[in-house]
């Protein structure tokens, strides 16, 4: 296995919509999730794209975790050609970062629950629910194969911060009589 270089925000891989996987036998197919299960480990990521690691392709891994403290726990869920439906009209706002941002940290309102269905590494369907976290980390990987990254979907441009400026920023949306992060 190999750590791959992570794509940084203003490269075009992230820009464009990622084409789906047609041969998941294909061992430069499962070279690359090995690559990715490494390499999200090694960033302490909750979840990673194919297209942040310039394999333009809809492969996603999402930690199946409740709180981020769990990172490091779970091995994560390979989704290959993935699919969502929102089960919820009702969306959440959080903080979340993304390892093609480095040092930012910005409030996205997600869906509370979603729908998922896709294919394993061995090319088995598998479908399930996911609420909270993991399903803010679900919506936040399938966007990156239509190439939005989280600032395209925030509501309030005023909630972009750096990791040092977050405590700030939270006592500042505390103080609007908004609930925090
Ligand atoms: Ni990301």
């Amino acid at each position: 296995m190999t750590l791959r270089k992570i794509a940084k925000m203003g490269h075009p891989v992230l820009l464009e919509p990622a084409r789906p996987v047609t041969d998941i036998g294909d061992p430069e197919v499962q070279r690359l999730i090995d690559d990715m299960v490494e390499t999200l480990a090694d960033a302490g990521g909750i979840g990673l794209a194919a297209p942040q690691v310039y394999a333009p392709l809809r492969l996603v891994l999402a930690l199946q975790i409740e709180d981020r403290s769990e990172r490091g726990t779970a091995e994560p869920l390979v989704l290959v050609n993935p699919e969502l439906v929102s089960l919820t009209e009702e969306l959440e706002l959080a903080f979340e970062g993304c390892l093609s941002i480095p040092g930012l940290r910005g409030r996205v309102p997600r869906h509370r629950r979603v729908g998922y269905r896709a294919l394993d590494r061995r090319g088995r369907p598998v479908a399930g629910e996911a609420t909270g976290l993991f399903a803010r980390v679900l919506q936040h990987e399938v966007d990156h194969l239509d190439g939005i990254l989280y600032p395209m979907r925030m509501s309030d441009l005023r909630h972009l911060a750096f990791d040092e400026t977050m405590p700030h920023l939270s006592a500042w949306i505390a103080r609007q009589g908004d609930e925090g992060p």
